[in-house]
């Protein structure tokens, strides 16, 4: 393993398409205890002082009560090649299935936080917000219906980036 810290504001991709296009894995908990999940819903930018990064976390998830009880998550940009792991990671759900051994991924501890050594870039956050969108408030009525049409709201989780790794 041999990932090399950077400054967030050092993050040379595009951040629209490192989250849209290549799907992050978020994960939050302990070595021994610890869920993870796909997402490619996000935000990096600034807030209050702090680089910071969003994600919404459906409550049907299982990886929203890692979410809730642990104050840091990490969101692992993995390397091309392992999109089997993240559409696993993105259908099936740890409540049912090991997901580590289904995805066959590594994970690895990075400043406290779970992440994965296939990892190409690695972000660790620390929680400051946690609010539920208030998805009625949404002006398109077209994105309500699609994104909310089952009625499983999204918690919004933002995050300090407190480190930033990447592995070539
Ligand atoms: C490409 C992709 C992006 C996704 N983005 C999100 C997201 O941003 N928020 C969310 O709540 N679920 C998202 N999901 C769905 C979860 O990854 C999926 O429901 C997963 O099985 C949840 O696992 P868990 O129950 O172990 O937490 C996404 C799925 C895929 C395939």
């Amino acid at each position: 393993m041999a990932f090399e810290k950077l400054e967030a504001s050092q993050i040379t991709e595009n951040t629209i398409a490192m989250i849209r296009d290549r799907w992050p894995l978020l994960a939050a908990g302990t070595s021994d205890d610890f869920n993870f999940m796909t997402v490619s819903w996000g935000m990096i930018g600034e807030l209050w002082f702090h680089d910071a990064v969003a994600v919404y976390v459906r409550h049907s998830r299982h990886t929203f009560q890692y979410m809730e009880n642990h104050s840091q998550f990490t969101l692992s940009i993995l390397k091309p090649g392992f999109e089997q792991a993240l559409s696993i990671a993105g259908s099936k759900s740890g409540r049912d299935i090991n997901k580590t051994a289904a995805t066959g991924l590594t994970p690895v501890v990075i400043d406290g936080g779970i992440a994965f050594e296939e990892a190409e870039y690695v972000i660790v956050a620390k929680r400051m917000f946690q609010s539920d969108l208030d998805y009625k408030a949404i002006e398109d009525e077209a994105i309500i219906k699609r994104a909310y049409g089952n009625g499983d709201p999204h918690r919004m989780y933002i995050g300090a980036i407190s480190s930033v790794y990447r592995q070539k």
